[in-house]
């Protein structure tokens, strides 16, 4: 992607930086202006015309004072007979300059919406994609409340960057044209204008850089008031079941209270500010007029119309500090929001799992042979949750895994996904190394049922149209009859239109997981991995959808972790995971006769502690393996202790 390439190039700079930097307005207009041409990919031709009409626009509007002043003079002073014609040259030129104005403001206004809108756009988009190639580690520690308001005040100081920028042209040319021409009519006057808007920009550099940390330190404030709230939103379920209303409103209490805390001084300083710079505005001002009230009285002759033009350009001196001042402030919080989303940028760029273009090859899997050498991961400094594991699974062996909470057993499928990359080890697929293909190549080959399942909030047919984008209508709904997803959407008055709601949340968690079974089986990929694909449904319904996971399961290889042994037994092969390790490894006969943790397992769900050996072939194999399953079942425990 072209925008991606083009940040790449950008150094950013991390939250360390900022802190020990001091904010002045030229590096943060730089600053902004940077990234705003950044996103303004594809349409920076529209920069300049806008900045060259806006100028344009304005010396139009400088000129105003100029023609309504000479106007004036004219008909103080011309003699009788030729007033009207020079009067009305007069008139007309400002007539026509006010047009000016408005037929090359409007269109700069218009394209500047136009570009606010888009690098908006394009900032949150190329922030989403890189979003996306972070590995899981660092979405856990960047919760999504946060990262919402990083990114929705990023996008927004991209707009309102652009939208003020007429206002800065504007300005910044009322300044320099009104004390152009102040000068122009009396020098000291000038001399006067420039010593203000010198000594206004000191002060307001002064007042800001004092508000400007305070601002930061109210913002990373607002940044936890909102992660938190969103927390709460997350969990409603269990802020109404515990009860934690009050809990929860005092939290956020006191974390606004905390924004406040900080802001407080904030207003005083402000207020501050403001009284200073309209008294140096005011005596300005005073001290101008007085020096033409004077020059004027020297004179015989009293120009009115000069006059006028002093009053209009000071007038346009005196709006435009005043808005500056107002602006100055808006470009802070820009900035600051901006950086609100930069600090996060180092992280995109550094932790990303994508490969540079050109170096990223594309997963080509024939056979589904999956190789895990000596593969060794651990969460975040916690204990290994994989222990240079080695595990060869020959193309389209169906593999099922059990073993104890905690073993291990998705951290295997989440290291395959790539959602994480070990610490030690690689992971090949037909012999090609998962980090060295694009995750987009690799996520096509395999399709997941993961243990938690997570619906989008659309219609169910889209939902399961997920595991296939371009799929037909009859295409999902064939998934859907596989799946046993139809059982139940014969039921719902609008069928396969039948909102899921937020997370899936209208749906029942069997029904969620037939979802996610349907879009799998949809996406047909050659390697399958089920993650307690049917743990969710009754017996009834769990033969059914195993009898059709089955169906797929025959030309692919598939890894299956299951806590119901019933549902992995007839697989041509059962890991055991303990502690991160494939302790044993076999049929299920043949782990069955090892007499070790498959075995224990086997007894005490036979043994009616996990209820599930459905059919009666399996009744005899639990007889087989546990000959007097009363005698046993005072043992088993023990057992299944010995086993844990
Ligand atoms: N996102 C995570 N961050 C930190 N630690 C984790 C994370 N996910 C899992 N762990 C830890 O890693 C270990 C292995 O977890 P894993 O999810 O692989 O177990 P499992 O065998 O799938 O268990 P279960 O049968 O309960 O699903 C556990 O000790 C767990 O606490
Ligand atoms: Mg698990």
């Amino acid at each position: 992607m072209a925008i991606s390439q083009a940040t790449d190039q950008v150094k950013y700079r991390t939250a360390e930086d900022y802190i020990s930097e001091k904010p002045n307005v030229i590096k943060v207009y730089r600053e902004l202006m940077r990234n705003s041409w950044l996103y303004a990919y594809g349409q920076r031709i529209w920069i300049p015309v806008t900045y060259a009409l806006g100028i344009l626009a304005n010396i139009t509007l400088l000129l105003q004072p100029f023609a309504l002043g000479q106007l004036i003079n004219h008909i103080q002073y011309a003699d009788k007979v030729d007033i009207v014609g020079g009067a009305i040259m007069w008139l007309s030129l400002y007539l026509v300059l006010i047009g000016m104005y408005w037929s090359l403001n409007g269109p700069a206004r218009i394209l500047e919406g136009k570009l606010a809108h888009f690098t908006k756009a394009t900032f949150y988009k190329d922030y989403f994609m890189r979003m996306v190639d972070m590995p899981m580690d660092w979405h856990e520690k960047h919760p999504t409340g946060a990262l919402l308001t990083r990114l929705s005040k990023g996008g927004r100081a991209m707009q309102s960057f652009f939208e003020m920028q007429s206002l800065n042209i504007s300005m910044a040319m009322t300044l320099i044209g009104s004390t152009l021409a102040l000068a122009i009519l009396n020098p000291l006057a000038g001399l006067c204008v420039a010593i203000l808007i010198f000594l206004m920009f000191t002060v307001m550099q002064f007042f800001d850089r004092v508000l400007m940390n305070r601002i930061e330190d109210a913002d990373e404030k607002d940044n936890v008031f909102f992660s938190r709230l969103t927390d709460f939103i997350n969990n409603i379920r269990t802020v109404k079941s515990y009860d934690l209303s009050s809990f929860s409103m005092r939290t956020l209490t006191k974390a606004q209270r905390d924004i406040f805390k900080v802001q407080r001084p904030v207003i005083k300083w402000e207020e501050l500010k403001w009284f200073v710079l309209s008294i140096m505005l005011v005596s300005t001002q005073f001290i101008i007029l007085l020096i033409f009230i004077m020059m004027q009285l020297d004179n015989d002759l009293f120009l009115i119309g000069s006059m006028v033009m002093v009053f209009l350009y000071l007038a346009k001196i005196d709006s435009a500090l005043i808005s500056f001042a107002q602006n100055y402030r808006r470009l802070m919080n820009a900035h600051t929001d901006l950086r609100s989303a930069t600090v996060l940028y180092r992280d995109l760029v550094t932790l990303s799992q994508k490969k540079p273009k050109g170096e990223e090859k594309t997963l080509d899997v024939d056979q589904g042979a999956l190789h895990f050498q000596n593969i060794s991961f651990a969460y975040n400094q916690r204990q290994k949750a994989l222990d240079q594991m080695e595990l060869s699974i020959p193309a389209r062996q169906k593999v099922g895994i059990v073993g104890v909470s905690g073993s291990g057993k998705t951290t295997l499928l989440n290291l395959l996904l790539r959602f994480y990359d070990p610490q030690g080890g690689e992971i090949f697929i037909d012999r090609q190394n998962i980090t060295d293909v694009s995750s987009g190549s690799l996520m096509q080959n395999i399709a997941v049922i993961p243990q938690d399942i997570s619906l989008f909030d659309n219609t169910l047919r889209e939902n399961i149209r997920f595991g296939r984008l371009n799929a037909t209508d009859a295409e999902v709904e064939e998934a859907g009859v596989a799946a046993y997803v139809d059982q139940f959407v014969k039921d719902l008055p609008l069928g396969y239109a039948t909102p899921v709601g937020p997370n899936g949340q209208s749906m029942s968690v069997g029904q969620r997981q037939r979802i996610a079974i349907a879009r799998a089986i949809l996406k047909d990929a050659p390697i399958l991995v089920l993650d307690e694909a049917t743990s969710a449904l009754d017996s009834e319904s769990e033969r059914l959808v195993q009898d059709a996971l089955d169906k797929i399961m025959v030309d692919k290889t598939v890894l299956a972790i299951a806590h119901r042994l019933s549902t992995i037994r007839h697989l041509d092969r059962i890991l055991v995971f303990e502690k991160g390790r494939v302790v044993e490894d076999g049929t299920h006969e043949e782990l069955l006769r090892m007499e070790g943790i498959y075995h224990g397992l086997w007894q005490m769900q036979s043994n009616g502690f996990l209820p599930d050996i459905p059919d009666d072939e399996d009744e005899e194999l639990a007889a087989e393996a546990n000959p007097n399953p009363l005698e046993q079942f005072g043992a088993a425990p023990e057992g299944s202790d010995d086993d844990k």
